[in-house]
C-alpha cells in the first residue's frame, strides 16, 4: 500500500535518484547530513551549491576544511561540517562508502540514523532510519501516547517493526523515502490529511482520533538568555575586521565580528568597550537576536570606521562577505551594521 502510494506521489528532490535509477551514496549521505536538524526547503540552495563546488567525494576531500566552511555557512550546527570532510578524506582514501551498516557508522559523524538512512536508500539495506518524520509516523501507526523523549524507545521498537513490513523487505530504499514523504506531506505535524493515507485502515491513532495530538512531547526547560556585543570596524578602502572562532565548541572554527565573550548578565558600555579590537569612536549600530538549541542570545553592535585597521584577526572586502564562513547569527550583525 505504501510503494504504490509513494510510486504515485513520491517528490522530485535533487538528491533523489529517478525511478529506475541507481541512488550515488555520495549524494544521499550529503542530503542526510545537511538535513539533519533542517527542512528539505532550507536544505535545497545549500546542497545544490554544495554538489556544483564539490561533484564528487573526492572533490570534497581535496578541498581546503575552510572552503567547506565556507560553504556550509548559514545551515548551523558546523561540527556537521567538520565531520563532513573527515568523512569525505575516509571515504576517498577508502574508494568509497562502506557498503554495510557498520562500517557506515564507523566514518566521522555519521550516527545510527545516518548509517540507516545511507544504508536503505543507497544500498537497498534492510533498515528504517527514524528521523522525526517517521517518528511521527510511527507513533500514529501503533498509537503511541508516551512522551517523547521517553516514548523514543518505544517508537524505535515500532520503526524496528515496520521494517518487517513485507514492503520494507521488498524495497528497503524506497519505503524508507516513502516513510519520509508521508511524515513530510499527509502525516503531518499539524492537520495531517488521514483521507488520504494509504495506512489509514492501520492507523491507531487515526481509529482513536488522536493522531493529530500525536506524538505527545514533554514541555521544553525554558532556554537561558545570553548577551554580548560585537564591533564592525571598517577601513578605508572597504575592508572589515574579522577573525576567527576556536576550531572546537559552538560555532567552531567559524568566522566572526570580534567581541565580547556571551554571559548571562548584560555588558554595561563600557565593560563591553574593553573589549573592542581597536580605539574608535564607536558608535551603537541595533541589537541582534539569535535562538541556539542551548539558549537564546541577544547581541548588541557597535560600529566604527578608521582609516587603517591594525589589530588582531584579519580584514575581509565588505562586498564579498558571502566567501567568509560567516554563520546566521553574525549574518544577522553584518545586516544589521551596515555590511550586506
Ligand atoms: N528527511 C531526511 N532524509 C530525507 C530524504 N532523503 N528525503 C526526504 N526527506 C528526508
Amino acid at each position: 500500500m505504501l510503494l504504490r502510494w509513494y510510486d504515485r506521489h513520491r517528490r522530485r528532490l535533487p538528491w533523489r535518484a529517478e525511478p529506475g535509477e541507481a541512488a550515488d551514496p555520495y549524494r544521499v549521505w550529503l542530503s542526510e547530513i545537511m538535513l539533519q536538524q533542517t527542512t528539505v526547503a532550507a536544505v535545497i540552495p545549500y546542497y545544490e551549491r554544495f554538489l556544483s563546488r564539490f561533484p564528487t567525494v573526492r572533490h570534497l576531500a581535496e578541498a581546503p576544511l575552510d572552503d567547506v566552511l565556507a560553504a556550509w555557512a548559514g545551515l548551523g550546527y558546523y561540527a556537521r561540517a567538520r565531520n563532513l570532510h573527515a568523512c569525505a578524506q575516509a571515504v576517498a582514501a577508502a574508494g568509497g562508502f562502506p557498503r554495510d551498516l557498520a562500517g557506515l557508522r564507523a566514518l566521522p559523524g555519521i550516527g545510527p540514523y545516518t548509517a540507516a538512512a545511507i544504508g536503505a536508500i543507497a544500498f537497498d539495506l534492510p533498515a528504517v532510519p527514524v528521523d522525526g518524520n517517521v517518528e511521527r509516523v510511527v507513533a500514529r501507526i501503533a498509537a503511541i501516547e508516551m512522551p517523547l523523549p521517553a516514548g523514543k524507545a518505544a517508537i524505535a521498537a515500532g520503526a524496528a517493526a515496520l521494517g518487517e513490513h513485507p514492503e520494507a523487505h521488498a524495497r528497503p530504499s524506497d519505503f524508507a523515502q516513502a516513510l519520509f514523504d508521508l511524515g513530510a506531506t499527509v502525516c503531518t505535524p499539524t492537520r495531517p490529511t488521514c483521507a488520504l493515507c494509504p495506512w489509514r485502515e492501520a492507523c491507531a491513532a487515526q481509529r482513536l482520533g488522536i493522531a493529530e495530538t500525536l506524538p505527545r512531547k514533554a514541555p521544553k526547560p525554558e532556554r537561558p538568555l545570553r548577551r554580548g556585543v560585537h564591533f564592525w570596524v571598517t577601513d578605508g578602502i572597504g575592508q572589515v575586521l574579522l577573525r576567527r572562532r576556536p576550531g572546537s565548541g559552538l560555532l567552531g572554527g567559524m568566522t566572526e565580528l570580534p567581541g565580547t565573550p556571551w554571559r548571562e548578565a548584560p555588558w554595561t558600555a563600557q565593560e563591553a568597550l574593553d573589549h573592542a579590537p581597536i580605539a574608535a569612536d564607536w558608535r551603537p549600530a541595533g541589537q541582534v537576536r539569535h535562538g541556539f538549541t542551548h539558549f537564546e542570545l541577544i547581541l548588541d553592535l557597535f560600529a566604527a570606521e578608521v582609516p587603517v585597521i591594525d589589530a588582531e584577526g584579519f580584514l575581509h572586502p565588505v562586498d564579498a562577505l558571502g566567501d567568509a564562513a560567516l554563520p546566521s547569527v553574525m549574518r544577522k550583525c553584518v545586516r544589521m551594521a551596515g555590511g550586506r
